[in-house]
């Protein structure tokens, strides 16, 4: 690991028995109470992406919160994708599978031009099954995934292995 991501790893919190017993959970809130920590963050994400991307999508909800910095950082558009239900009309949806059941997302077509080039970002990427059901929402809405960033990856459960058919030009910080 290099120095960053000791760093951050060592600032994420871990959580006994949540959401259920049995799990660990990593609580990337933690982060923000170390804002010199953030904007060495942002700035790794932004330099990942500089001169590559023409717009950022930010995953609900923990997506956000890194996402429009780095937007804001590159000086770029910033796009939203929300869970179903949340954001007025137009919008444009994609489902996917869960372990038990399935969601909805949506973007509101609007902001996504036609081979506009996209960076899409989350703070985890799990199973993979929300980036990859973002990626195909940004792309039949006209957009291009070229890259994706995310705090974290768990890397046991390959997430990757579903993103890489958009682009494998992807950036995690921990691993
Ligand atoms: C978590 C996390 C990612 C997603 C990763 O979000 O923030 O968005 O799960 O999982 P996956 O790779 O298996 O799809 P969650 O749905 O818990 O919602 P939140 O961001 O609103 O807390
Ligand atoms: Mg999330």
């Amino acid at each position: 690991m290099n120095d960053l991501a000791q760093r951050i790893d060592d600032n994420i919190a871990r959580v006994a028995d949540f959401p259920q017993p049995g799990i660990q959970y990593k609580d990337i809130t933690s982060l923000f109470q170390q804002p010199e920590l953030c904007n060495e963050m942002v700035e790794a994400f932004a330099e990942f992406s500089r001169g590559k991307i023409d717009a950022v999508c930010g995953i609900e909800s923990r997506g956000f919160l890194f996402g429009l910095l780095i937007a804001q950082k590159l000086n770029l558009p910033f796009v939203l994708v929300r869970k179903q239900g949340k954001l007025p009309p137009p919008t444009v949806a994609e489902s996917y599978e869960l372990e038990y059941g399935n969601a909805t997302i949506e973007v509101q077509p609007q902001y996504i031009q036609n081979g506009q080039r996209f960076l899409v970002h989350d703070d985890v990427l799990a199973t993979g099954g929300t980036a990859e059901a973002t990626a195909k929402l940004i792309e039949k809405c006209g957009g291009k995934v070229v890259q994706f960033s995310f705090i974290a990856e768990l890397e046991f459960l390959h997430g990757r292995e579903k993103l890489n058919p958009f682009t494998t030009d992807i950036q995690s910080l921990v691993r």
